[in-house]
């Protein structure tokens, strides 16, 4: 009830906030509260398939966010997929586990975050990792996984690996006959997860392989720990904004929540609130507990608490186009075959295209700065996209992603470029915490976003016609060649691009952990600018995307903030 008082409220049962809430909850005298606005699933077949992706899309457990029009983007808006449940996205996702590329991580250092990189990021990968080898599972025979013990983790509570719905029919060999034989070869990678991301492999995912259902947050940090009696769970329960004690000071001593039967309340925390509603969410509600930009809170009359006018800036996404092909066999079981090709695997011609996008960074940083009234500045984020720049023409860390993914009598292909330049933000549009924010991606704002989503496309045409491959494959039924020619510049492809992509779900970096003076929402240790107990952890934290999929990353920071949170780092 609202009488009692809870040591750490986390807002947000979903994946970071699950593994704040377990790590916290091993202090037996400490008590923590999840505040979680979705229910359980832990017997809805949506969510537990494993060949069910996309089954609850637009269901009650997502919340379904839309981006305005994008002006850029073909004038149309998006809809952002997000788990509402106990779990929390990972709960809807694609299960890819996947972690960046070391130098990625070591670039949130660059940025002035001390202490974050690869080095002190892995072990944590590793802690919350339960791996399940493969060569345990007869099914996976002749699949082709493979990984490398030193990478991973056994004895953590997510478990890692691949199902009895893997395909194993000698596919992944084929393919990678076919990417040695491409004119730039992309080489074969036993095992993306060690921080060298860069080839042709097949990553694990976010199941469970015993049972061929999908592992999430709630199954692995919650549910086998339900019985603790100071992990506290309110589901159904909407969190409206953090409540402050009085005085000057921006000290939290609560969050007001609306429960399930309607009735608002006021819920107290002695030490901490954390937030972990995620990149589209936390930003908001640090909007509607008045920190963040005066003007755009005035227009909702929110007193400001703190002046941190770039609380929704700095907006990552990545946009996720498809090609499809018929292909000979017909599949019951699927998999992907992930391609992930550096610059000079990508571009024909990488050293020209870098030279180019060098010159045009100020003009980016220019435009991406006026787009926001100059919030985030020209010369911040101008280093920023150096930094981005180093990153694909320095490091080679991949430039785009593509996968293949058999399913019935098709080649299913998704492809995006991997670190878009474009910046957009997120921000509230009503001081009512139910109504939806205004969210704007700024899709396709750089051109660069569109040259390496092009590139992608033509990456994948040359898979289907390299052998042995390409023998397998039929015509291209989607886009086909009738609606983008063989050989089409980026003119040719912008029109099918910009009509048919979609959000690829990875929204970030909208309350970045960077220092204040660049732009920062929160510090190192993950707390707000200004707050004494106030902390994000979640995906809004991250400073720039990473090439793998998120939720690795995810996991992996939100258990180093709770070893920031209990003192141990
Ligand atoms: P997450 O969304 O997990 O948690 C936020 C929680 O807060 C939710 O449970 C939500 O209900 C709750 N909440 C929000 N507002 C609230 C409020 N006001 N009060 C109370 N609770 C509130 N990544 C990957 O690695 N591999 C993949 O295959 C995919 N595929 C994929 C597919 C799709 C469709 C999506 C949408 C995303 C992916 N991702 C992915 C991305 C990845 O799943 C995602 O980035 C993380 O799960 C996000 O974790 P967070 O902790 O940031 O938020």
């Amino acid at each position: 009830s609202s009488e009692t008082k809870y040591d750490y409220i986390v807002v947000g049962g979903g994946t970071s906030g699950l593994v704040v809430a377990n790590r916290l909850s091993e202090q037996e005298n400490i008590n923590v509260l999840v505040i979680e606005a979705g229910g359980s699933v832990y017997n809805n077949e949506n969510v537990t398939d494993t060949l069910g992706y996309g089954k609850a899309f637009g269901t009650d457990i997502d919340w379904a966010y839309e981006t305005i029009k994008q002006e850029y983007g073909g004038g149309i808006s998006q809809t952002l997929r997000a788990g509402k449940a106990l779990g929390g996205t990972s709960t809807i996702n694609g299960m890819v586990y996947l972690r960046a590329q070391t130098a990625q991580i070591d670039a949130w250092e660059t940025v002035g975050n001390e202490g974050w990189n690869w080095k002190n990021l892995f072990p944590y990968f590793r802690k919350g990792e339960q791996f399940q080898t493969p060569e345990k599972y007869s099914f996976l025979d002749g699949s082709g996984v493979a990984y490398d013990p030193a990478y991973h983790g056994f004895t953590g509570p997510l478990k890692v690996g691949w199902s009895s719905t893997q395909l194993n029919d000698g596919l992944a060999q084929e393919l990678n006959t076919t990417y040695q034989n491409f004119e730039v070869p992309v080489p074969y990678n036993k095992d993306p997860n060690g921080g060298d991301m860069v080839g042709y492999s097949l990553y694990p995912k976010t199941v469970d392989s015993e049972l061929n259902i999908r592992e999430d947050a709630a199954r692995a940090y919650y549910y086998p720990y339900q019985n603790r009696t100071n992990l506290h769970v309110w589901l159904r329960t909407h969190a409206n904004k953090i409540t402050w004690k009085d005085g000057e000071d921006a000290v939290a001593d609560g969050v007001e929540v609306t429960l399930s039967n309607g009735t608002t309340t006021v819920v107290k925390a002695t030490r901490e609130v954390i937030l972990a509603a995620g990149a589209l969410k936390s930003p908001i509600l640090l909007e509607l507990s008045g920190v963040g930009n005066p003007d755009i809170l005035a227009k909702y009359d929110i007193d400001t608490k703190i002046n941190l006018p770039t609380v929704g800036e700095n907006l990552q996404d990545q946009m996720n186009n498809g090609l499809q092909y018929d292909s000979k066999a017909s599949y019951s079981k699927s998999a992907d075959y992930v391609a992930y090709p550096s610059a000079s695997q990508l571009f024909p011609n990488a050293t020209a295209v870098g030279a180019q996008l060098l010159r045009k960074l100020p003009a980016y940083a220019a435009k991406v700065a006026a787009a926001n009234g100059n919030i985030t500045k020209a010369s911040d984020i101008q280093r920023f996209f150096k930094i981005q720049w180093d990153l694909i023409f320095k490091a080679g860390i991949p430039v785009a992603e593509i996968l293949l993914e058999p399913t019935g009598n098709t080649y299913d292909t998704e492809y995006w470029g991997s670190v878009p330049f474009s910046r957009g933000n997120v921000h509230l549009a009503s001081a009512d915490p139910t109504v939806a924010a205004t969210i704007d991606p700024k899709y396709f704002m750089l051109d660069f976003d569109l040259h390496a989503q092009v590139q992608a496309a033509r990456f994948i045409r040359e898979l289907f016609q390299t052998k042995p491959f390409a023998d397998m494959a039929g015509d291209e039924t989607s886009p086909g060649l009738s609606v983008v020619a063989a050989g089409a510049d980026d003119q040719g492809w912008s029109n099918f691009i910009k009509q048919n992509y979609r959000s690829n779900f990875h929204p970030i970096s909208t309350a970045a952990m960077m220092p204040k003076e660049v732009g920062g929402v929160v510090d190192t240790s993950l707390k707000v600018y200004g707050t004494s107990n106030v902390r994000v952890v979640d995906a809004s934290v991250l400073p720039f995307q990473v090439c793998g999929h998120l939720q690795s990353t995810i996991y992996a920071v939100a258990e180093r903030a709770a070893d920031i949170i209990k003192g141990k780092v």
